[in-house]
Parts: C-alpha cells; structure tokens; sequence
C-alpha cells in the first residue's frame, strides 16, 4: 500500500501530460504516482510508462463514464484537450465538461486545466482587426479553452489554470522550423512585428505542473501562466543561426498574409500570433518567467533548448 497522493494524467503519452508523469517519476521522494491516463494502455508509449513506473489506466476525454473510472481514488489530475486532433472548439468545451464532472465526481483535491485565453474577451466578434473564423470564433484552439474555464468553477472544481506558452518543440513538430529561401538562406517565419512571443520547452509545462500540485492549495482557484523567455522573432532567428551554426534570419510577415498560407489551421494561427503581437504587454505579462522558474527550476532557456534539440529540427 502507499500513502502517496495519485495524480491522473490525460493527455500522459504526449507533450504535457508526458511532462508531468516523468516529473513525479524522477522525483525519488515525491509524495506524489503518476496515473497515465492513455486511450491505448499496449501501445509502446503506454508500455515504456509503465516500465518507469507508472500506473497506467485506459479512458478517453470523449466517454466520460471511462473518465470518471480513471479519477476514482486520485488525489488530483492534469487536464488537458486535443485540438488538432478534432479542430473543434466545441469539442473542446465537451471535453472540459466531462473531466470537470469526473473530477466533481471523484472528489479531486486539486485539478489543473491546460487553458489559454478565450481572445474574444479582447477582440469581441465584431472587431474587424482579424476576420470571425468557424462563425463564432477569433482564436479557435485559444477561445474554446477559454471558454470552458466556466465549467470547472460551475462546478465548484478546485482548480488551478493554467496558461501554457507557445511550444519551441513546434520547431521540430508543427512545420515551424527555418526554411530555405529561393536565396538559399535559412528564414523562420511570424507575423509577430517586433514582438516578443512568450515560448517554452514543451517538457517544462509538466514541470511545472508538477510543481503548482507540489505547493498544496496555493494555486487552487488561481490562474498562472507560464513560459521558458519572451523572444521576438529576430531574437529567435539569432538563438538557431548561433545553435545551427548557419545564419537564420526572421522573416516578418503581415497576419493576413500568414493566414493565407493555405495550410490547415493557418487562418486560426494568423489569429492567434496577431493577438500575442497586437496584445503584446496582456499576453507576457500574464506569463511570468521567475514564477515559471520557481515552480520549475530546471526551466530551460532557449539556448539550454536549442543546444539539446538543434539536431531534431528538420532542415531541407
Ligand atoms: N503546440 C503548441 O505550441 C501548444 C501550446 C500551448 C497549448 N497547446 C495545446 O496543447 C494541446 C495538446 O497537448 P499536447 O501537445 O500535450 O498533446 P500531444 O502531445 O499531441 O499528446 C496527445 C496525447 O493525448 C492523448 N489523447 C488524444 N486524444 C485523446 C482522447 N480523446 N482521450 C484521451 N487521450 C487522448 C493521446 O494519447 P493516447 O494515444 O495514448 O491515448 C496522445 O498521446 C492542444 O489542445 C493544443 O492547443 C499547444
């Protein structure tokens, strides 16, 4: 028997939730066990957690009764929803709901919910700054998120929101890497202006989730954003010139023309780093480094990034 408090974790195969159960894994003395919540427990993902140590437990966000099964006897759980797997905000609002009602349900002590703003807030529906998208929507991947922090205080939920950064690992993953222009020149592409865009190791958002739950009830009902640096884009280009060895420059687009890039999610995308540009002070203010760093001190900079995972980034 162990007296240790169980922290269910969606999402525990991927970037965030991934993050977290190899936080409370590597932490010889945690008070904490990962439960790796995972659609497929066979898979080789779910096999290698639970060869580190993991308890790992089936369910999926889109069948709550599963949900409800996965929380029963958990101190606390790590909540998170797949956008670009559906590209639903409304899914997503679904999906919030039946982990907050399986949290309520099991009693959670404490549940940390990956949000991010709903930008409406800042750009209502009839702002033309940047056009409405899905008939209701500015940010889509942002506003649904947003929107379903209401679900969580509606039911009395105890729990911390938690405002993510921009991935760096989206370098390597997401087709944001430098690519080669008809010069030959390597380039990285945002329509941010002169604007610092708040970023992070994908790793460190577990890290740091791991820390809010190691606080107690200090970040319940609170809302905390975090992030690795704020960079502009020329900051950036300069970190992967010096990490590449090769000079990358930044190449500064209008949103309008990033939206017009034609691949899925792109008009969602120029929304969204046109609010972080236009909302520049809101958006890193509300993502603080000391307090990212004081919840995880390992917290990786840029550079500390690049140097470890300059070479997964795909070069043509
Ligand atoms: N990219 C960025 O810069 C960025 C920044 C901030 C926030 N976000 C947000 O991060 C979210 C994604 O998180 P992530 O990057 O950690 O995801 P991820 O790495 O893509 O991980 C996805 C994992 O979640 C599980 N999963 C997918 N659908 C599921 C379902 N229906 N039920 C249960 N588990 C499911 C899968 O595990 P199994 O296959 O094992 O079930 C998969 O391994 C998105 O909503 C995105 O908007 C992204």
């Amino acid at each position: 028997m162990t007296s240790r408090k169980i922290i269910a974790v969606i999402g525990a195969t991927g970037a965030q939730g991934g993050g977290l159960v190899r936080a409370i894994l590597n932490d010889q003395n945690s008070d904490f066990m990962a439960r790796a919540i995972t659609r497929d427990v066979n898979s080789d993902n779910a096999r290698a957690l639970a060869k580190l140590g993991a308890e790992v437990v089936a369910a999926d966000i889109d069948d709550p009764e599963s949900l409800k099964k996965a929380f029963e006897g958990a101190y606390g759980a790590y909540c998170v929803t797949f956008f670009w797997a559906h590209a639903s905000p409304e899914k997503e609002v679904a999906e919030a709901r039946a982990m907050a009602g399986a949290a309520k349900h099991a009693g959670l002590k404490h549940v940390i919910w990956s949000t991010l703003e709903d930008t409406r807030r800042w750009v209502p529906l009839d702002d033309q700054r940047m056009p409405t998208l899905m008939g209701k929507y500015k940010v889509p991947h942002f506003d649904g998120k947003g929107e379903a922090n209401q679900v969580f205080t509606d039911l009395a939920v105890p729990v911390t929101f938690l405002l993510t950064s921009f991935y760096w690992d989206n370098l390597i993953h997401f087709g944001m890497g430098p690519k080669r222009g008809p010069d030959g020149k390597l380039a990285i592409t945002f329509p941010m202006g002169d604007k610092k865009l708040p970023g992070m190791a994908a790793e460190d958002i577990g890290k740091c989730a791991y820390g809010i739950f190691k606080k107690g009830s200090e970040y319940i009902g609170k809302t905390v954003g975090i992030t690795g640096e704020h960079l502009t884009g020329e900051e950036m280009a300069a970190a992967l010139g010096e990490a590449l060895g090769e000079e990358v420059r930044y190449n500064m687009v209008e949103p309008e023309v990033y939206r017009g890039f034609g691949f899925p999610g792109a008009d969602d995308l120029g929304n969204m780093f046109q609010f972080k540009r236009d909302f520049e002070r809101y958006f890193c203010g509300a993502r603080d480094i000391d307090t990212s760093r004081e919840l995880n001190p390992e917290l990786q900079s840029f550079t500390t990034w690049l140097s470890a995972n300059k070479q997964r980034i795909p070069l043509e």
